[in-house]
């Protein structure tokens, strides 16, 4: 893998409904990392997809009267619709389905069968579908699944197992010795206190039903629909087909998933890689769960609640900003109405938009809409050079954010920036300049200073709200899609012609009433 690649996965999702608010979180700040590195100049490879087989989506599909690849079919539309009306900038779309994925999957567990790494067994225990998972008692509260409110069910069965034990030790070493395999630290502990118990075998293969992918040297089983699915993170980039291209991207730098399926990405997916030799993910970074009035979100809750419906009140820009920067990311957050209009409010309409419009229709009204000559070094008073410190710290601040895998950290430190440019206007006050015309030139050069902050943000900005970012870049009187910039070479000031003439227009964000 070269420096210079950057290559994200987000979880694949169960097709067995449409999507909720808890799947567009995950995607959104994956889109946020993407958009954000490709900015820095990295070349960067955005995975996302849906995880079709299984009991959870074959149950669906029964209940519907429809056969599984029928059901999945329509349903995967649903998905796709969802990311195009966030703007999620995937690269790829990976269907488990595809013969891209289930022919590589049948050789990669193929090969762990000719190593020794699979042996035939009889399993007995519990298995929740919701989870599509096997459970101990242990995990269970009053007998049921602590996610999914149901008893798992009883199963009895031949199946074909991983030699998952023999990897713990290794493990432990992993973690141990790699910070960031497991992100955040509270995770990593959690996972290594569970392993270094010791890990027993994983079954993987299905016998009592048939929707999934054959195994290839006993055809009456079905691979396990984990273990099928974890796969998609190489297949979708050429494991088995195209070594070039595979070389090139993998291993991933972030597999972003939710908590709950950590266990799946940190012990099962490397022990798996390890066992055929393959480098492993550097980072597995699991975030929180998110929560409608404090209850876990789904549909037999009734809280179920469509991105299209927040979509339709706060538009794309404003559902990203929201959840990128209202859930501290690792943390389990909660999502309401009131807090969403309140940033909608507070940090999208007055800080952001109002500095936009105030900027754009001052330079309108006291310099006919046109930019004037950028200042020269000695023309900068303290005043400027706070502005310039600002913006900066601001963006180094967003950097480290990024590394660290904190999007609402990034957004934070994004705004620092909007409120210093917004209190710059305060301090010069641009209105009693105008007024005197021996302080001319302060005038432009105070409006150019802020025309050029305007221009920063929308380059800052565009990872997270990408549409308004691009009307402001425009407005500006730029060229192109600010998106394909970078903050290495746009990133400097005075970047904006003289003469150049700049277009006030509405409201970026018009402020939503709370009783609307
Ligand atoms: N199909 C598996 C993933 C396989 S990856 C090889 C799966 N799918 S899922 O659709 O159930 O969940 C996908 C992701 O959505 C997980 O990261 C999960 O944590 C996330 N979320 C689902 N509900 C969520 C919330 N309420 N809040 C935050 N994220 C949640 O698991």
């Amino acid at each position: 893998m070269s420096d210079d690649t950057f290559y994200l996965t987000t979880p694949i999702y169960y097709v067995n409904d449409v999507p909720h608010l808890g799947h567009a979180y995950t995607t959104v700040a994956a889109d946020f990392i993407c958009r954000f590195r490709r900015m820095q100049g990295r070349k960067v490879h955005f995975l996302t997809g849906t995880d079709e087989h299984g009991q959870k989506v074959l149950r669906t599909a029964e209940a519907k009267g429809m056969s599984p690849r029928q059901w999945t079919d329509q349903i995967v539309p649903r998905w796709t619709e969802v990311w195009k009306a966030l703007d999620i900038s995937n690269d790829d779309f990976i269907r488990t389905t595809e013969q891209r994925h289930e022919g590589p999957v049948q050789e990669f567990v193929q090969t762990l069968y000719d190593r020794g790494e699979i042996y035939a067994g009889v399993y007995k225990g519990l298995y929740c579908v919701g989870c599509e998972a096997f459970k101990v008692e242990d995990e269970l509260v009053d007998g049921k699944c602590p996610l999914h409110g149901t008893e798992p069910e009883i199963v009895e069965e031949e199946n074909y197992f991983f030699r998952l034990s023999n990897y713990a030790d290794r493990l432990v070493d992993l973690y141990e010795s790699d910070e960031r395999f497991v992100m955040p630290e509270s995770r990593r502990n959690e996972v290594l206190g569970k392993v270094r118990q010791g890990l027993d075998d994983l079954s993987i293969s299905r016998v009592s039903f048939d929707w999934g992918i054959p195994l290839p040297w006993d055809e009456k089983h079905v691979i396990y629909v984990w273990i099928d699915a974890l796969q998609n993170y190489i297949t979708a980039i050429g494991y088995a087909t195209d070594p070039e291209r595979f070389d090139e991207l993998w291993p991933a730098d972030i597999h972003l998933v939710g908590k709950d399926i950590l266990w799946f990405h940190s012990v099962i997916w490397p022990a798996m890689l390890m066992a055929l030799d393959l480098p492993l993910p550097k980072t597995v970074f699991a975030h929180g769960y998110l929560q409608v009035g404090g209850e876990k979100m789904s549909k037999s809750k009734l809280t179920g609640i469509s991105p299209h419906d927040l979509i339709g009140t706060f538009g794309s820009d404003g559902y990203r900003y929201y959840f990128i920067r209202e859930v501290s990311f690792g943390q389990d957050g909660n999502f309401s109405w009131e807090s969403m209009l309140d940033r909608y409010n507070a940090d999208l309409a007055n800080d952001f938009g109002n500095l936009a419009s105030r900027v754009l229709s001052m330079i309108n009204r006291y310099l006919e809409g046109r930019l004037p000559a950028p200042p020269q070094e000695a023309e900068l008073t303290q005043a400027e050079r706070d502005l310039i410190d600002a913006h900066a710290k601001s963006l180094s601040h967003m950097e480290a954010a990024i590394d660290k895998v904190l999007p609402h950290q990034a957004a934070k430190a994004a705004w620092f920036f909007v409120r210093k440019a917004n209190a710059y206007v305060e301090e010069v006050a641009p209105w009693a300049l105008a007024k005197e015309p021996a302080q001319r030139r302060r005038l432009e050069i105070a409006l150019y200073m802020l025309a050029d902050s305007l221009r920063l943000l929308a380059l800052m900005t565009s990872p997270m709200i990408p549409r308004a970012a691009q009307e402001l870049w425009r407005r500006l009187g730029l060229e192109g899609r600010v998106e394909d910039r970078t903050f290495v070479d746009e990133g400097g000031w005075g970047r904006l012609g003289a003469g150049t003439t700049v277009e006030t227009g509405e409201a970026l964000f018009p402020r939503l009433d709370p009783a609307s």
